[in-house]
């Protein structure tokens, strides 16, 4: 890995292990978005919120549900089945494995990847407080998945693959760990549409740390996103829009590589960051 990687990885480590320890530390009845969601760390952070239904929430614990830093609901779209082996990509503290041992049954097995350390411990903790048995969470890096070839029916993941400093070989590993036939069903943020020629060049966007750790600077295209997945070998590969973001969700104060763009452009811009599940297949 690169040394700015490794910088970036180290970022999203430090950001995820605060937010996790201070879920774990804290009785609160206050929500995840107190201590900073996917999208920033400010109170005004909207993208977190209001995901799940309350019903599907029934028996997951009140820790589970404030850790929950995702920008959609793969559960709710995935087709997931009785018997099936699913790998969530970025567990956090564990929402989406606990919501889909729920869904595959007691034939089935849920495994939650995440590399840091107080996020495997929160979700452990909420996995044994819902009695749930047919999980696991591995400690790890989204690209490089500790599970053996063929050995998984779905991959899930929510709003982690934009943190990745490198996407190729999270891709790649996908579709490794992935049987034939295998599905990738993800909740990530794509800039539709990518953003305007010229205006915000990549070094900038590398550098700005809380961002890419907030989940906004390090978003791919969905043409990058499509290029990626082929790359790696997917294929029915498709991009669905489930919530476009506006000035208001965005964490304030706006990123410096945002706000100097004037207030024109900022509007144009921020209109093009989306919430959108992603699915593919493994032929
Ligand atoms: C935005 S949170 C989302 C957590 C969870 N998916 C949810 O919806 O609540 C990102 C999570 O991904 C983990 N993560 C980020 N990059 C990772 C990587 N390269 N490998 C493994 N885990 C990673 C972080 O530790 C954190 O728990």
């Amino acid at each position: 890995m690169t040394t700015e990687n490794q910088t970036i990885t180290e970022a999203v480590r430090e950001r995820y292990g605060s937010i996790a320890a201070q879920v774990l530390t804290e009785q609160t009845n206050s929500g995840c978005c107190d201590s900073g969601c996917c999208g920033g760390s400010s109170e005004k952070d909207t993208i977190s919120q209001g995901l799940y239904a309350v019903s599907e929430l029934e028996g997951v614990p009140l820790k589970a549900a404030l850790a929950s830093l995702g920008c959609g609901n793969p559960t709710a779209l995935a087709e997931l089945r009785e018997g099936e082996v699913v790998l969530d990509l970025g567990s956090g503290g564990g929402i989406d494995v606990l919501l889909s041992a729920r869904r595959v049954g007691s034939t089935g097995f849920a495994y939650g990847l995440d590399m840091t350390d107080e996020m495997l411990e929160l979700a452990r903790r909420n996995a044994a407080e819902a009695g749930v048995e047919n999980v696991a969470f591995l400690k790890g890096d989204i690209a490089a998945i500790p599970l053996p070839d063929s050995s998984v029916d779905i991959i899930i993941s929510n709003c982690v693959i934009n943190l990745a400093a490198d996407k190729a070989p999270v891709l790649r590993e996908a579709f490794r760990v992935l049987k034939p036939g295998g599905r990738f069903a993800v909740s990530d943020i794509v800039i539709e549409g990518g953003l305007p020629e010229g205006l915000v060049d990549s070094a900038t966007l590398r550098r700005d740390l809380s961002s890419w750790a907030g989940c906004i600077a390090g978003a791919l295209t969905d043409v990058e996103y499509r290029a990626g997945l082929a790359e790696a070998g997917f294929v029915d590969i498709e991009l669905e829009v489930t919530r476009r973001y506006s000035m208001a969700d965005l964490p304030q104060p706006l990123p410096t590589w945002v706000s100097a763009l004037g207030d024109e452009l900022v509007e144009q811009v921020v209109g093009r960051f989306t919430s959108t599940f992603v699915r593919a297949t493994k032929p």
